[in-house]
C-alpha cells in the first residue's frame, strides 16, 4: 500500500524526515516529495505550502505522479470548539471550505455553487484507526471527531470562531485539509485530516500557533506513526496494534510527566497506560517487578522512573 502524507510547514513534516532516513526525492510543481518506507508502508511524503491551491496541487500530484492509495493530512489548526484546548486532537469527520461564499446569490455559506457536493467526507477507516492511534499517545488530551473548516486565512477572531460553531458546527479551522478532502474524494482516494490545536483561533492566536505548533506537530507524527503501524500489521485499528512503547503512569505523577515529555521530544510513540484506572494495569508493573510508576516499557526490557540516560538506552536513542 502506498500512503501519501502532506503538512503544509516544514515543522509539520520535520519528524517523518527524520525517521524516513534517506528517502529518494522528486520534485514537481515547486513541491519536493520524499520516498521511502517507514513503519512498513511505502509513504510519499510532502510539506505541500500554505493555503488551499497548494494543497490542492499537492494532493493531484501525489495521486496522479505516486500513485498513492490513501491520504493523510497531519498538522496544526485554531479550535473552533470551545470544549477543545491546546495540544487537544481533531479527526475529521469531514472538510468544509469556509471561505466559499456566494451567499448573494443564494447559495449557502460554504456552498460550491451550481453542484451538489460541498462537504467531503473522511475515510470511515481512517477515522477510526486514527482516533484509536490519537488515544493510545496520551490520555493527557482530548481526541474528539468533528467537522474541519478550511479557507486561506488564519483565523484570530473570537467573533468569526463563534460564527464557525453556530454555521458550520465545526470543530477546528486550518488553511489546507478540504481543499486535500475535495481533491481525494474527486478520485475516489480515502482520506482522513488529522490536526493537533495550536491555538483557538481568537485575539492571542498568533502568540499561541508559535508556541505550540512545535508540540502539537510532535503529537501529531506521534499518532500518525501508530496509525501506520496499525496499518502495517492489518490490525484495522491502531488499539490492537503492539505498541512498541508502553509508559505505565497516573495523573498528577511529576515524573511520568517528564518521561512522556521526553517521549514527545524524540517524537516517540507511546501508548499510556493508567494503573489507578485498571488493577491490570497495576498488576503488569508489580509482574515487572516494580512498585512505582512511571515504568517505561519495550518488549521485555523496562525502566523505572525518569531516568534520562537510562531511558535513552531502553528507546535505543544511544
Ligand atoms: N492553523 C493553526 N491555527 C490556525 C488558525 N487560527 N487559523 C487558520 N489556520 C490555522
Amino acid at each position: 500500500m502506498r500512503i501519501g502524507i502532506i503538512g503544509a510547514m516544514d515543522e509539520e513534516i520535520a519528524l517523518y524526515l527524520e525517521a524516513m532516513g534517506e528517502p529518494a526525492q522528486t520534485v514537481k510543481a515547486g513541491i519536493t516529495y520524499y520516498e521511502g518506507q517507514y513503519e512498513g508502508q511505502t509513504v510519499v511524503l510532502c510539506k505541500s505550502g500554505v493555503g488551499k491551491v497548494n494543497a490542492s496541487v499537492c494532493t493531484q500530484i501525489l495521486i496522479d505522479t505516486f500513485q498513492v492509495d490513501k491520504v493523510i493530512f497531519t498538522g496544526v489548526a485554531g479550535a473552533v470548539n470551545p470544549e477543545l484546548t491546546i495540544g487537544d486532537i481533531v479527526v475529521s469527520t469531514d472538510c468544509v471550505q469556509h471561505d466559499v461564499d456566494v451567499t448573494p446569490l443564494g447559495f449557502a455559506p460554504g456552498q460550491i455553487p451550481y453542484t451538489e457536493k460541498w462537504v467531503w467526507e473522511a475515510d470511515a477507516e481512517l477515522i477510526q484507526l486514527a482516533t484509536d492511534a490519537a488515544k493510545a499517545i496520551t490520555d493527557e488530551i482530548q481526541v474528539v471527531h468533528g467537522r474541519i473548516l478550511s479557507g486561506d486565512q488564519f483565523v484570530a477572531s473570537r467573533e468569526k470562531v463563534q460564527w464557525f460553531y453556530e454555521q458550520f458546527g465545526a470543530a477546528c479551522t486550518e488553511m489546507e485539509g478540504a481543499a486535500v478532502g475535495q481533491v481525494c474524494s474527486m478520485n475516489g482516494i480515502p482520506f482522513v485530516v488529522v490536526r493537533s490545536m495550536s491555538d483557538k483561533a481568537d485575539g492571542s492566536a498568533h502568540v499561541n500557533f508559535l508556541e505550540f505548533t512545535k508540540l502539537a506537530s510532535q503529537r501529531s507524527f506521534a499518532m500518525v506513526q501508530n496509525m501506520l503501524r496499525a496499518l502495517s500489521t492489518g490490525a484495522g485499528t491502531a488499539a490492537t496494534a503492539a505498541p512498541s512503547v508502553i509508559v505505565y503512569s497516573a495523573k498528577g505523577c511529576i515524573d511520568c510527566d517528564l518521561v512522556k515529555k521526553a517521549l514527545d521530544a524524540e517524537g516517540i510513540a507511546y501508548e499510556v497506560r493508567d494503573v489507578m484506572s485498571s488493577p491490570e494495569h497495576q498488576e503488569a508493573v508489580e509482574k515487572l517487578g516494580f512498585m512505582g510508576i512511571p515504568v517505561t516499557v519495550v518488549g521485555d526490557k523496562a525502566v523505572k522512573g525518569y531516568q534520562p540516560e537510562a531511558l535513552k538506552e531502553l528507546l535505543g536513542l544511544k
